[in-house]
């Protein structure tokens, strides 16, 4: 890449930041991958432990359902803990743990490998078996790591349903998993207040049937309902002789399911993403180690949840395996002044931090002095992920956070890809507002309505054209869900995006083509905030839209229609926006509800929200020669 055949705003890696990189040369290594992904992903499998090696990297013969490291043995937890635990690392910091109450908690690599193997011991001595399902729903602190990790060293198969859910959506989901042990935390702290978790799961546990045991992490100390015979404490649990420290690990397939991870799509229920140990560890880990450039040094802040893919592959999974020290906040970043997240940086001399658009966009609205109080010298490496980042958000994030010497890796993935897919490496030249190019190894293109590739600046369909490792390998339950993905063009992945791709091969992310709507970057699909909406007494039918916010990237804007009898109110108003909180969760809570006496709809009946966004930005809403009436 030639500096002067770039177009447009670029900046250019420092001379400090490609002098460090692992990869100088993206070119050279992209061209190596191009020639033969499977041997490219091959060799960085090589890096991790098995206990026995693969057939075949790549089986593709029942595709779409694409296997990786087939015939292979081993166990993720392995590459994350037990292998540190046998070299230097053994007391290196795993994790470094802050709450926003100002507890802190420190693991080195022993530690974090101890208490995963204790409580291991406690969740086989409760029955949980390879392959059982068992639902995590807790705040941000080191418990929620240790029961992930706990489950997959069992070859159990996590669900974690993140807390900003509430009541239905976490019933649904305990119940789809058919989980019968469910891990809680009794609160956690939030801008100084408590989300009353256990009291949430109570209320899920009336509506589903299948949990018999229900551990509880004491984090706040609030008073909680312990339902005999069914709820446990985990520290108590953790005192008993069972729970010793040694703990045989469950060799597992490669293929053999390490996650369930429900997200939003098009229509209907949210879908369980499936994830397994051997593809997902060698994608996780190959992907975090280049383009955060991990050394062994380094601390790294993934500032996202656990709950959510982002923490599953790059707060727990891909750090440990690459054997680096994290660094986990509780709570929110404006707590309990706006200089939060950047006295902790400077505190514990982070060195990699990466986050969201939203609260880069939030950060900014306090100013630039809450930032140069602080000395982030520390900082090497920036990331974004979730939503497009607007380009004054990233120039912010690039001049005054990172002082102009961090680039910024703008990654784009999805929960079905497990991984970075579109991601720049420290070494490539950036544009702010494009994740570049796809991650060596990878194939993806922007295509029009036939499948065929659109010109260089015109906006098409994103998709993948070859197997990754850590792919989505079914939807669990609902192969037929999974399949869907690979319809609209035979043998490629569809991403549900849109996208264009520049002149210099720069690919740009303009947003969803589905009815998924990205909130502050998490993902909700219409249909979930709609059957909350109808699952009001007061409510004949609604509609749900996103529209511009400009710090949420999209805020959802609610249309419906009430029952017969029902007067309009702002009340009504209010307490409608209230039980959308409390079944789906705070991150569904309508921006706006508008009563309406009818909503535009297709002769075949489906809501045209097209055409309801067109309306409420005041634009031209295309063609509506399927519009009834
Ligand atoms: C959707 C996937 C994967 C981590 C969190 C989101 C959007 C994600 C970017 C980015 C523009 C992005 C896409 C994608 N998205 N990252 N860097 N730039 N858009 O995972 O909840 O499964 O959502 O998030 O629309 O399809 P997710």
């Amino acid at each position: 890449m030639k500096k002067q055949s770039l177009t447009g705003e670029v900046f250019y890696p420092s001379e400090e930041v490609v002098q460090k990189a692992l990869v100088k040369d993206w070119e050279a290594m992209d061209v190596e991958a191009k020639r033969d992904y499977p041997g490219f992903w091959g060799k960085m499998a090589e890096e991790l432990h098995w206990f026995q090696k693969w057939d075949k990297v790549i089986d593709d013969s029942e595709k779409p359902f694409y296997k990786w490291f087939t015939g292979a043995k081993t166990n993720i937890v392995y590459n994350c803990l037990d292998i540190h635990v046998k070299t230097f690392r053994r007391n290196k910091l795993a994790l470094i743990w802050e709450g926003e109450n100002g507890d802190v908690k420190t693991f080195s690599y022993f530690a974090l490998h101890r208490e995963t193997c204790k409580f291991a011991n406690v969740l086989r001595s409760m029955g949980v078996k390879k392959g059982d399902r068992v639902t995590i729903y807790m705040g941000r602190t080191p418990e929620i790591m240790i029961a992930m990790l706990a489950c997959a060293r069992i070859g159990a198969v996590h669900s974690v349903v993140y807390g900003g859910f509430s009541v239905e959506s976490l019933s649904e989901r305990i119940e789809d998993s058919n989980s019968k042990v469910l891990i809680v935390s009794d609160g956690a702290y939030q801008r100084g207040k408590i989300v009353p978790l256990k009291q949430i799961a109570d209320e899920a546990l009336q509506r589903c049937g299948t949990v018999e045991h229900c551990l509880v992490v004491k984090r706040t100390g609030i008073e909680i309902n312990m339902e005999q015979g069914r709820d446990m404490w985990y520290h108590e649990l953790m005192n008993l002789p069972i729970a010793t420290q040694a703990c045989a690990l469950e060799i597992v397939d490669s293929e053999d399911p390490l996650f369930i991870l429900y997200t939003s799509g098009t229509t209907g229920k949210p879908k369980a993403i499936l994830h397994t140990h051997g593809g997902y560890m060698v994608g996780t880990y190959t992907t975090l180690k280049y383009v955060f450039d991990i050394h062994e040094e380094d601390r790294y802040w993934c500032a996202a949840d656990p709950g959510w893919i982002t923490g599953h592959s790059y707060i727990v999974y891909g750090p440990l395996l690459n054997g680096t020290t994290s660094f986990l906040y509780e709570g929110a970043p404006n707590f309990p002044y706006p200089n939060r997240w950047w006295s902790m940086i400077e505190r514990y001399g982070i060195n990699i931090l990466y986050t969201a658009p939203t609260a880069i966009r939030g950060l900014m609205r306090f100013g630039e002095a809450w930032v140069n109080r602080h000395d982030l010298s520390s900082l090497r490496i920036l990331g974004s992920v979730g939503e497009p980042i607007n380009p004054e958000a990233w120039r912010w994030y690039h001049r005054v956070v990172g002082k102009e010497k961090c680039p910024i890796m703008d990654t784009w993935w999805q929960t079905e890809t497990g991984m970075f897919m579109i991601t720049p490496m420290p070494c490539v030249p950036l544009k702010p507002g494009s994740g570049t190019r796809p991650f060596p190894g990878i194939e993806m293109d922007v295509v029009d309505e036939n499948g065929k590739s659109v010109k260089a600046n015109e906006e098409g369909y994103l998709i993948i054209k070859t197997p990754w490792p850590a792919m989505i390998r079914t939807v669990y339950k609902d192969p037929e869900r999974y399949k869907q993905y690979w319809e609209k063009y035979p043998g490629i992945y569809m991403t549900g995006d849109s996208a264009r791709r520049d002149e210099d091969g720069y690919f740009w992310i303009i947003g969803r083509v589905d009815d998924v709507i990205k909130v502050s970057g998490y993902r909700l699909g219409t249909a979930e905030i709609e059957s909350a909406l109808v699952s009001h007494f007061s409510v004949a039918e609604a509609a749900a839209i996103g529209l511009p916010h400009e710090i949420k990237g999209n805020a959802i804007y609610t249309y419906v229609i009430l029952k017969t009898g029902i007067e309009k109110s702002t009340q009504l108003i209010e307490e409608l926006r209230q039980h959308v909180s409390h079944e789906v969760g705070p991150i569904a809570k309508p921006e706006h509800i508008e009563f309406v006496d009818s909503l535009p709809k297709t002769r075949s009946g489906k809501i045209m929200r097209r055409v309801l966004k067109a309306r409420a930005l005041g634009e031209d809403p295309g063609n509506i020669s399927t519009l009834e009436e």
